[in-house]
């Protein structure tokens, strides 16, 4: 029996007149017809305008990992917003939240928190830049890092058959809009593909500030990286001063704990043990 949508249609076709194809980022709009508009939530289920309760695989794209509405988040966030819900300083709570994603988190050691995971990988691009003083960045075909114009680049949406050959591949914007300058900054390699990493590190490292990686490929059919993927990366950027980003938008917390990282701790350990003795400078610059 068809679905009864006929308010949830007006409400789309009405913002189509108020925001571009009715929504409030592209990958929200469906189609013409099928494009939700979702009035509430409750657990695993949305409803949208016209009673119709659907289950809800998207969950904001990931972060509702306690499903929509649920009571004890509803009245932590309620406790708080009586207390002010915008500052311009530092609140006790961002405290309290480093801490535990410190302890919880076994590469992490400091906390920048940021309004969106766009807005989080071109901030630790531009730190791996300054700090590497090179300008390039690897990046692997599937992943995706926000629509930030650093690395909107051979994601799962880019169209067939414009990614090149396995041994050389092309970075190909995925919109109109993106600088061609900016092309020249991205070397795309394949997933999994060590041979085709350690030859492109090979040639290129003296120009490349970041290596950044999703540990999971959750935006391109949750591929899993091969064993000793993630280990090598580590390697060749430990050998080469590059930095490497581990974007955990998509698996932290919801893979595990500690994000998907805790399954490299082995690769991560070296290296927080050389930080912990202080062996790195952190000196401001004067
Ligand atoms: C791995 C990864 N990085 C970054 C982003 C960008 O995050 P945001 O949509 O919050 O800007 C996403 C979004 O899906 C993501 O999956």
């Amino acid at each position: 029996m068809a679905l009864n949508q006929s308010k949830t249609q007006a409400a789309f076709h009405r913002a189509q007149e108020l925001m571009p194809y009715g929504v409030s980022s592209n990958f929200r709009y469906w189609d013409e017809v099928q494009t939700p508009v979702i009035a509430r939530g409750e657990g695993a289920y949305v409803w949208d305008m016209d009673g119709n309760r659907f289950i809800d695989y998207r969950l904001a794209f990931g972060p509702v990992i306690l499903g929509h509405a649920d009571k004890r988040v509803t009245a932590r966030v309620v406790e708080a917003l009586a207390n002010g819900n915008l500052f311009a300083h530092t609140h006790p709570l961002e405290l309290k939240v480093a801490e535990r994603m410190i302890r919880m988190c076994p590469g992490v050691e400091k906390v920048r928190y940021a309004n969106s995971g766009t807005e989080a990988t071109m901030h630790a691009l531009r730190v791996a830049r300054a700090h590497t003083n090179r300008e390039k960045v690897i990046k692997f075909e599937g992943n995706y890092h926000g629509f930030h114009d650093y690395l909107l680049f051979s994601t799962a949406s880019t169209p067939a058959g414009s990614l090149g050959s396995r041994r050389s591949p092309l970075s190909a914007q995925n919109t109109s809009g993106i600088p061609a300058a900016m092309r020249d900054l991205v070397i795309n390699v394949v997933y999994n593909n060590f041979e085709g990493l350690e030859r492109t590190v090979k040639a290129k490292w003296g120009e490349v500030a970041a290596i950044i990686v999703e540990p999971v490929a959750g935006n391109f059919a949750s591929v899993m990286p091969e064993k000793g993927w993630l280990e090598l990366i580590r390697k060749l950027c430990d050998e080469h001063g590059i930095v490497m980003i581990i974007d955990e938008v998509k698996t932290g917390f919801r893979i595990a704990k500690g994000g998907a990282t805790p399954e490299i701790r082995s690769a991560l350990r070296p290296w927080r043990k050389a930080s912990n003795r202080g062996s790195r400078d952190n000196s401001p610059r004067t």
